[in-house]
């Protein structure tokens, strides 16, 4: 009984929980990766409450303000006089920053091997993605080839439901930063560094021939102007040859020492020197498809004991939006809050894509059971209300700042309204933002118009991350992203928004 109790039932436990994690994974392949069900909160941010503590310190919003202007002093990348921007579109890539510099990266790495990199599904697995290549690149000690990001196919109409619409890299993250971090070549000089057969191998992080995810290998190389793209056929062969069980494609690392590492559907390394370990070739010019939680950034960057605990933390530090939008935001939020006092809460719980998916799993249990009162504004006016009266939100915030998807916008739109006839605090949502915007972006023209969904989500994404209190949305890769960029900037709280249905939850646990 005592060998059992101490020995085997945690054993069980484990594997039963691992079991269930990959079941779901495999069952629910196309949604669960933009959404990252699987990820608990508590083990990656350390500054998280408990999600049982009932409590949320309002007080403590007002302490962490002052931290929040730290990050500038952090990364010490030399800024271009503002007025080189005046009269410019800021999207145009002569006007970042890092253009006609050079900046000496912190990790400099081999000139002569490289690393490019296919992003995983939609856009916030992609900014996952990255991150993971350049903890590769450092490992492995090659050159980062700056990758092409890709739209939305489900969120960003422009796209037209494709996977493989391409966004240049600078227009979503800052190029001076990652520039300071590690050593990267730009597209254009990837034909020139790769030779015109372009990539050589895939070092397969993930399975290859997942639909939304192959057909960008090709995209990149077509993207690179690698003339002769027939070398890593993928498409060919993810159409035709995998169908009649062919010979697997050309990955790294080959399949019997991948079936060693137990990888699954997923190469996972837990160390640098694992990494190298695994992904150590000959290659000059490989391409990571599509890394995804497969390096332990998330787990270390809190520990600058550990080996990599100071790349893991510079990582996210180094991974940001880009300047242009910084400066747009902070405006954007000084004009309710000239102190930057204000709460943002994502609500991400709609009927088509969230409950249809997330409610297969037994962890949401409590937003489940009450997505009625999840989808009915006047609920949510009232409960928000109520939460506010409690922590004393009206003296501590100047506004509330609500980020949604464009399916809830009409739901939040009724949270507003209700707001304001109540004469509660003031609620700020998209259609400000977008009018905002629209005038920020005025002499960007077609450019802008074009970029539109990408830079409504990354405004969004600005605000959270700014935002004096942060209430995350179970269950979303977005939240999950502003969630730990908060975390590691040593931003202010961040609580789940299901807080604000306390009275419901008592007793339960999420
Ligand atoms: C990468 O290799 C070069 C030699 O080519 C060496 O000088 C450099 O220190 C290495 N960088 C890292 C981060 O290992
Ligand atoms: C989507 O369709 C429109 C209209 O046909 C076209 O102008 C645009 O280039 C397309 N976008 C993509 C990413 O294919
Ligand atoms: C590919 O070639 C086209 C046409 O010459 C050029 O406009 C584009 O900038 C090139 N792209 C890259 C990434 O080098
Ligand atoms: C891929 O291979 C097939 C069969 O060999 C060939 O027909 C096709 O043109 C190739 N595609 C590219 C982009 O090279």
């Amino acid at each position: 009984m005592t060998v059992f109790r101490k020995l085997l039932l945690p054993i069980l436990i484990v594997l039963f929980c691992f079991s269930f994690l990959f079941i779901f994974v495999e069952n629910n392949q196309k949604l669960t990766f933009e959404f990252s069900s699987s990820i608990r909160l508590e083990k990656y941010f350390p500054s998280l409450p408990k999600t049982d503590e009932n409590n949320p310190k309002a007080e403590s919003a007002a302490e962490d303000l002052s931290k929040s202007n730290d990050l500038k002093n952090q990364i010490n990348v030399e800024r271009p006089v503002l007025s080189k921007l005046t009269g410019a579109c800021a999207l145009d890539r002569e006007v970042q920053s890092d253009v006609g510099k050079t900046i000496e990266p912190k990790y400099k790495l081999d000139p002569t091997r490289f690393l490019a990199v296919a992003g995983s599904r939609g856009p916030n697995n992609q900014i996952v993605s990255i991150r993971d290549s350049i903890y590769l690149a450092v490992a492995l000690n090659r050159t980062l080839i700056i990758p092409p990001w890709f739209k939305h196919d489900r969120g960003d109409p422009t796209s037209n439901g494709s996977t493989t619409a391409i966004v240049p890299f600078h227009q979503r993250m800052d190029m001076s930063k990652i520039k300071s971090l590690i050593s990267v070549i730009e597209p254009e000089d990837a034909q020139q560094a790769c030779g015109e057969d372009g990539f050589d191998i895939i070092y397969r992080l993930q399975t290859i021939c997942q639909k939304e995810n192959y057909p960008r290998v090709q995209a990149i190389e077509e993207y690179y102007n690698f003339t002769s793209s027939s070398s890593l056929n993928l498409t060919y062969y993810c159409q035709n040859w995998k169908k009649q069980q062919l010979a697997p494609f050309e990955t790294f690392p080959p399949p019997d020492e991948l079936k060693s590492y137990k990888a699954g559907n997923f190469l996972q390394v837990a160390s640098l020197a694992d990494a190298r370990k695994k992904l150590s070739s000959d290659h000059k010019c490989p391409v990571a498809s599509y890394p995804y939680k497969c390096t332990p950034i998330m787990r270390q960057w809190h520990k600058p004991e550990a080996d990599d605990g100071e790349l893991s933390k510079a990582i996210f530090e180094h991974t940001q939006r880009p300047e242009h939008l910084e400066i747009f935001v902070d405006s954007f939020v000084r004009k309710y809050s000239p102190d930057k006092k204000f709460l943002s809460i994502h609500w991400r719980y709609d009927e088509k894509d969230w409950k249809n998916e997330q409610c297969k799993a037994i962890q949401y249990k409590l937003i489940c059971d009450n997505f009625d009162l999840l989808s009915d504004s006047k609920a949510i006016a009232d409960f928000l209300g109520k939460h506010l009266d409690k922590i004393g939100g009206e003296e501590v915030f100047d506004f509330i700042y609500i980020a949604t998807p464009p399916s809830e916008m009409e739901l939040i739109h009724g949270v507003q309204r209700e707001f304001e006839n109540q004469g509660r605090l003031k609620i700020v949502t998209q259609m400000q933002l977008i009018d905002a915007l629209a005038e920020n972006y005025a002499n960007c023209g077609e450019k802008y118009e074009d970029l539109r969904f990408e830079i409504l989500s990354l405004a969004e994404m600005e605000i959270s991350i700014t935002a004096s209190t942060y209430y995350l949305s179970y269950g979303s890769s977005w939240s999950f992203n502003v969630a730990i960029e908060r975390s590691v900037m040593g931003r202010g709280e961040t609580i789940s928004n299901t807080e604000i249905f306390s009275d419901l939850k008592e007793g339960k646990k999420l």
